[in-house]
């Protein structure tokens, strides 16, 4: 678990890295980052127990998903030179930075008890999830928690950030969302790069191995 200085790095490495997204107004990066504050994001865990379950594992997630996109990114470019006007790096920066907003405000730190391994009760510190604010679902909770704070999103980074769990939490009985889900993959490459990145850095980098 990383102290308070490592989480303070983490959040300086997160916006010097958001600072290069390379928007038309440089001020929505500012007006994000308030956002973000408020929200909760730069103390938020990634999960409740799956990956990252404490303070600031949410932008660490971020962190490793933004530099396993990055170098996913680099690797399809040597192979399809001809993708790289649609895989921008100012937008493989947007996208795997700031897909998770929507997890900003769901956790609440509290305080349970169980026995430890000589039967006798102990406290430790967990999380609650609770949905009431803005629930919308996920990925498209982030893009429009994004737009509403005015953060420019091109049509790309909103589908990558939309569709970043793949079909993970869709219901697979719905025709519209299964043919808007391989519709917004055909269209954009970020989508599929962005599912990779995301993938990998939560069941590679973070998750603890059984
Ligand atoms: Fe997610
Ligand atoms: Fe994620």
């Amino acid at each position: 678990m990383p102290d308070k200085e490592q989480i303070n790095k983490e959040k300086e490495e997160f916006i010097a890295l958001l600072r290069q997204s390379e928007r038309e107004d440089e001020q929505d990066v500012d007006y994000l980052l308030e956002d973000l504050e408020e929200w909760g994001f730069f103390k938020a865990p990634a999960s409740r127990s799956k990956h990252n379950c404490f303070e600031g594992g949410l932008v660490h997630h971020s962190l490793n998903v933004c530099k396993m996109a990055l170098l996913i990114r680099e690797q399809v470019l040597a192979e399809r030179p001809d993708l790289e006007s649609l895989l921008p790096r100012s937008s493989v920066i947007v996208a795997s930075l700031l897909h998770d907003v929507c997890k900003s405000n769901i956790y609440q730190r509290v305080v349970r008890k169980q026995k430890n391994e000589v039967g006798i009760w102990e406290s430790y510190e967990t999380y609650n999830i609770d949905y009431t604010a803005l629930p919308l679902g996920h990925g498209e909770k982030s893009v429009i928690m994004l737009l509403r704070s005015g953060f420019e999103l091109t049509e790309d980074e909103i589908l990558a950030i939309r569709w970043h769990m793949a079909a993970w939490d869709l219901s697979l009985h719905s025709q519209e969302m299964v043919g808007s889900l391989n519709k917004a993959s055909e269209k954009s490459p970020l989508v599929s790069l962005i599912q990779a990145a995301d993938q990998m850095a939560a069941n590679l980098m973070e998750r603890k191995m059984m």
